[in-house]
């Protein structure tokens, strides 16, 4: 037998149908703060990531999916998906279009992690990007659509944590704080911390080790070594968003993975899944593009991990996305296969989930059938019934039944609940 490559899944019915759900709602919700959507490549040249993640992050450094491909390009499957439209911006020249500019995405992203609940090799994120503007107000509405989407979706007890990482300079300035405050704990810092502390310093305040937790929490927040220009622009987001009733933390040894980011970055988290499941990043990278070639350009977005939303969605979101229940439609006896297809054609126009049963079952096999498919109604197309242009209706709950027009099924029935049917 073959298996699945460790790390990916299969997304399996009716599971898939809050995926579904989910990215509708997010279609719904980041189209009416004017995000439209940019497809873009899976795989992309492995120097591009090099360049805006960062050589010193964990993801570049050994969480990529790199290979040559049959000319000897390398090539990365997209570990993340801002680099990507960083990328598509400069190529496209999307610098000629009115600003800021919006633009949303969602698919697959690969990184070569271990394995653990809510973190997959290939998973999928929903994220969006807002590039032109470096005021407050665009990281407020960043956030605004991000907790809007949340709400939709039945969330009530995500928090926001947030922090100032202030500007590259003031980064240069508070590793060498942060290096002068730890030196004393060198040695008492984990292996991996040992390794960060000449790649990546600033990862130190993110390790989940107890004992760096511990070393960590005596040490300087890098938002108080930040430039007055970046802490007034963070202090006005958080006023804003006050404004807004959207609740959030500052978190002052929040420091984010990638390397582009500058003053605003979050997360947000799942109490459910524990503090240390980040359902959300995001942040600001206003020389990004810059670095990459391009003009100017801040820019500030998020990414969503949809298998871990979809894994904590609240229970009344699951039952909306899933509890739609089908008719199924059951032609009895010769020549009702195709009256039964049509009136499947005519429903599903109509917005109703109906399933014709096509395998030939008898009434009696074919009510079985229905109750497993947990059907609300059931269509009985038998010779009786279309001989005089009826359908017999089923109700599966209560078993009460009722002959009617063949005509008139589809429209009755389009409400989907009892009232459909008088
Ligand atoms: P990130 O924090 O690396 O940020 O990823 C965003 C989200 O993707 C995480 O919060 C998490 O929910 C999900 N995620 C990451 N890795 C995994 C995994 N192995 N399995 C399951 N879910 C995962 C970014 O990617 C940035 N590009 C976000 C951004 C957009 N910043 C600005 N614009």
């Amino acid at each position: 037998m073959i298996r699945r490559v460790k790390g990916t899944r299969d997304i399996l019915p009716p599971e898939s149908r809050l995926w579904v759900a989910v990215e509708a709602e997010a279609h719904r919700i980041f189209s009416g703060f004017g995000y439209d959507e940019i497809r873009l490549p899976v795989m992309e040249p492995t120097e591009l990531f090099v360049r805006s993640v960062g050589e010193g992050t964990d993801i570049v450094s050994k969480e990529m999916y790199t290979f040559s491909d049959r000319k000897g390009r390398s090539l990365t499957l997209r570990p993340e998906g801002t680099a990507g439209v960083a990328r598509a911006y400069i190529e496209n020249g999307l610098g000629q279009r009115p600003h800021p500019l919006r633009l949303s995405y969602m698919g697959p992203m690969f990184r070569y992690e271990k394995m653990q609940r809510g973190r997959y090799r290939q998973f999928s994120q929903i994220g969006l990007e807002l590039l032109g503007a470096a005021t407050p107000e665009a990281d407020v509405e960043v956030l605004l659509v991000l907790h809007t989407f949340l709400a939709a979706l039945g969330f009530d007890d995500l928090v926001i944590v947030l922090n100032n990482l202030g500007d590259p300079e003031d980064r240069e300035r508070y590793i060498e704080v942060l290096k002068g405050e730890l030196t004393p704990h060198r040695e008492r810092l984990c292996r991996d911390c040992q390794r960060r502390w000449d790649e990546n310093p600033l990862r130190i305040l993110d390790c989940k080790v107890p004992s760096c937790r511990e070393i960590v929490e005596g040490t300087t927040p890098v938002g108080e070594v930040a430039s007055p220009e970046s802490q007034t622009h963070v202090a006005a987001v958080e006023e804003q968003l006050s404004a807004l009733g959207i609740a959030v933390r500052r978190a002052p040894r929040l420091v984010r993975g990638l390397d582009y980011y500058l003053r605003t970055v979050f997360e947000v988290i799942s109490p459910e899944l524990g503090e240390n499941t980040v359902i959300c990043g995001g942040g600001r990278y206003d020389r990004l593009i810059s670095d990459l070639g391009g003009s100017q350009v801040p820019g500030i977005g998020f990414a969503i991990g949809e298998d871990r939303l979809v894994e904590v969605l609240p229970e009344s979101t699951r039952e909306r996305f899933l509890g739609e229940r089908p008719v199924a439609v059951l032609p009895v006896g010769g020549g009702a296969a195709t009256v039964a297809l049509d009136l499947a054609r005519k429903l599903a126009l109509a917005g109703v989930r109906a399933e014709v049963e096509v395998t030939g079952r008898s009434l009696k096999a074919g009510l079985k059938w229905a109750g497993k498919l947990h059907a609300r109604w059931v269509v009985i197309l038998g010779e009786d019934e279309l001989a005089v242009a009826q359908a017999t209706v089923r109700h599966m709950d209560t078993g009460e039944q009722e002959r009617m027009a063949l005509d008139s099924v589809a429209r009755r029935l389009a409400g989907g609940t009892e009232a459909g049917v008088d």
